[in-house]
């Protein structure tokens, strides 16, 4: 049995930091964890130029505790009257890693994403020539579709013609939830490559109706059925370089997730590498954890593995995390894995 695994440090692919109070006081968990994260442009307003994400970037920076190596990686969020130009330049200086696709409505804070993908199709064009890739959140907003088809219509609808159209367009497609998902991503080529989160792979859709209604449970893609979780467990601890780590730690004070009409999202940053090493050691897949959550998503986005190391060090007993953070916003959940986890982590 292990009792200790030194990996590479980890990296997020999909992480929320938000802003000011909210900002300051969550970006230390992730960056106590992680070396890189890539960052959502879900502000209010969003972060659609470059410059706002300069501006953003330099947020991160002064909030993030001064003995933490942290490097936030910028992405830019997709409207209807993007530049493709400024896209193109802000890659090429470095200034911005990836563009994120909100379909209209989808989710928190995407008023403002696209609802008809042909008016960004000369942008998209631009960004397959420069080699920029597209970061999908890939449910459709139709409300005659039933919220838990939304991902598999979503592929049938836009991402495999989008596919066809722009094979050479870099695809990330972000917190994949369903078998369908998955097998359109391994079946797809090396241009496309999907993350995964760590509560899609701990709960399935009973547990945001168990006994009652639980709004902490309640993010978006919302949690599928068990074969859907299941799915995401043999394709996150399988080494497949098509998957990984995106925490999709999503913070909102308890007072925006508990009222009539409660906000989606899970905060995990301060346990989610924790809970991985438990899907990892359940699914006797550990070997395989370095590859999913430090080696993979820098070989898509072909960026180096980083240099230092975190261990993974098993404990007799379960590890206690906080129940709940205060923010000079207001207090935030922090996500129950709702089940015993054994791992901490030690940096090395
Ligand atoms: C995210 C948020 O709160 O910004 N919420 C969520 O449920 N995941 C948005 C998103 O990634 O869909
Ligand atoms: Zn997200």
């Amino acid at each position: 049995m292990y009792t200790r695994i030194n990996i590479k440090t980890p990296d997020d692919w999909h992480l929320h930091l938000r802003d000011a109070e909210m900002l300051k006081a969550v970006i230390g968990y992730t960056s106590f964890h992680f070396a890189r994260a890539i960052i959502m442009p879900n502000l209010v307003p969003p972060v659609v130029t470059t410059a706002d994400a300069s501006a953003y970037r330099e947020r991160i920076m002064a909030a993030k505790p001064k003995a933490d190596f942290f490097k936030p990686l910028m992405t830019l969020y997709l409207t209807e009257e993007s530049d493709g130009d400024d896209i193109v330049a802000g890659f090429r200086d470095g200034l911005i890693t990836a563009v994120k696709l909100y379909p209209a409505g989808a989710t928190t804070n995407s008023a403002s994403g696209v609802r008809d993908i042909e008016k960004v199709m000369p942008v998209l064009e631009k960004m397959a020539a420069a080699g920029v890739p597209l970061c999908v959140h890939g449910e459709v907003t139709d409300p005659e579709v039933d919220i838990f088809d939304r991902e598999a219509v979503f592929i049938d609808r836009v991402l495999a013609p989008l596919r066809n159209r722009l094979p050479e367009l870099r695809i990330v497609m972000e917190h994949v939830t369903t078998e369908d998902g998955v097998s359109f991503v391994e079946s797809g080529g090396t241009g496309i490559a999907a993350t995964i989160t760590v509560h899609h792979l701990m709960i399935n859709r009973n547990a945001i109706l168990a006994g009652g209604i639980r709004p902490h449970y309640y993010c978006l893609p919302v949690a599928k059925r068990e074969k859907h979780r299941s799915a995401l467990r043999t394709a996150a601890t399988s080494g497949s370089e098509k998957f990984f780590l995106g925490t999709d730690s999503a913070p909102h004070t308890d007072a925006a997730k508990l009222q009539p009409c409660g906000c989606a999202g899970c905060f995990t940053a301060p346990n989610a590498l924790a809970c991985l090493a438990q899907v990892f050691e359940q699914e006797q897949k550990l070997g395989n954890l370095e590859k999913f959550a430090s080696l993979n998503g820098p070989a898509f986005y072909g960026l180096p593995p980083n240099e230092s190391t975190i261990s993974l060090v098993r404990q007799p007993e379960p590890v206690k995390f906080p129940d709940k953070i205060q923010t000079g916003a207001g207090e935030v959940t922090v996500f129950d894995p709702g089940m015993p986890v054994y791992w901490n982590i030690e940096k090395g």
